[in-house]
């Protein structure tokens, strides 16, 4: 208990109205302050790989690694996602791990740069939706391009969702969940100009419209870290150089997930909190060598940033609201859709 189904933390977030930020992890101290976070505000966890994180940890290590939450937090609900899959293959993959949920991102082609086709994103999506119901786990898809190559993810030929697109693309692949490009891209450089809350900064007619057309779809925004200044001002007080660089607000979040965005893509804010503390305690401590002295501190910069995420898109405090539900409820559930 319990590994759920990533479906029903977003079914029971649209009950309430609320959005569930999606984390990535490539490492223990990440996964921990995940679940350290989630258990102190009481908060429905989804914990992502993507296929680099699974590179990076060799696959096998990240997967303990993630089955130690489901073991050590076992009251809370959580779902293991694949984060961009660009293949059947490594969605297929992902399953054999044990996710409970994968994104197949047909809206671009296995190289995960270059846009793939309308048709073809159905096709590949469905294929993946064909794979996964029968099992209970999630599928997400994605519409339209973000922008972003920094992080190995994303177009450089940025393209909007087109709200006209959406209902066929969700009634002939049955995702039940989708990634939309509203204007927002991967990585820590998104706004070059500070976010006014008075200009339109991101695509929010977009999400509307898409709501009114599919009320049922569970929305996903990527790319919505907000960089915040004060993590990129310490980066640079102890040696850094990030250029001057803005994030997705978290005003700007907080009104897509009233218009229906349900899960909220956030890797680059807990990166930039390890970064950031890492170079502040080196620097303050020459002579130190362990790395639990300076990785103890980062896992708390990121439960930070994870818990004000928690609390401010809604999740906190819905832990326990529901009764979880396995893959073979779920299955059940696809079975008789
Ligand atoms: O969406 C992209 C995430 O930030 C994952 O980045 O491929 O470097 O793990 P990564
Ligand atoms: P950020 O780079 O803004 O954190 O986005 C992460 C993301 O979209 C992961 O899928
Ligand atoms: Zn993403």
């Amino acid at each position: 208990m319990p590994l759920v189904p990533m479906r029903q933390i977003l079914d029971e977030a649209a009950k309430k109205g609320y959005g569930v930020p999606h984390f990535n992890v490539n490492n223990m101290e990440q996964a921990q302050a995940i679940m350290r976070g989630a258990e102190e505000v009481k908060s429905p966890v989804i914990m992502a790989a993507s296929k680099g994180a699974l590179k990076y940890s060799d696959m096998f290590f990240l997967r303990n690694i993630m089955n130690a939450c489901i073991e050590r937090y076992s009251k809370l609900p959580i779902a293991l996602h694949l984060d961009h899959g660009t293949s059947v293959d490594i969605c297929q993959t992902a399953i054999h791990l044990g996710f409970s949920s994968v994104m197949m991102d047909g809206s671009l082609q296995e190289d995960g740069k270059t846009p793939r086709d309308f048709d073809s994103n159905i096709e590949i999506s469905r294929e993946v939706v064909n794979l996964a119901h029968p099992l209970g786990i999630t599928v997400e898809g994605e519409l339209g391009c973000l922008g972003g190559i920094e992080d190995g993810i994303g177009s450089n030929q940025e393209k909007l969702t087109d709200p006209d697109k959406v209902k066929e693309f969700v009634e002939k692949t049955k995702v039940d969940a989708l990634a939309v490009a509203i204007g927002t891209s991967h990585g820590a450089y998104k706004f070059k100009i500070k976010p006014d809350p008075d200009k339109n900064l991101l695509a929010m007619d977009i999400i509307r419209r898409i709501h009114e057309l599919c009320p049922n779809l569970h929305m996903v925004m990527h790319g919505s870290s907000s960089v915040p200044q004060e993590l990129i001002a310490q980066i640079n007080k102890y040696g850094g150089a990030i250029p001057e660089t803005y994030g997705v607000p978290l005003w700007a979040i907080k009104e897509g997930i009233k218009a229906g965005v349900r899960k909220v893509n956030v890797d680059t804010d807990l990166r930039l909190a390890v970064t950031a503390t890492i170079r502040k305690y080196l620097k303050e401590n020459p002579a130190q060598f362990d790395p639990r002295k300076y990785l103890e501190p980062s896992r708390d910069a990121m439960k930070q940033i994870i818990m004000e995420r928690y609390i401010k898109f809604g999740s906190a405090g819905h832990a326990f609201d529901y009764e979880p539900m396995t893959l073979e409820d779920m299955k059940k559930f696809y079975e008789n859709e």
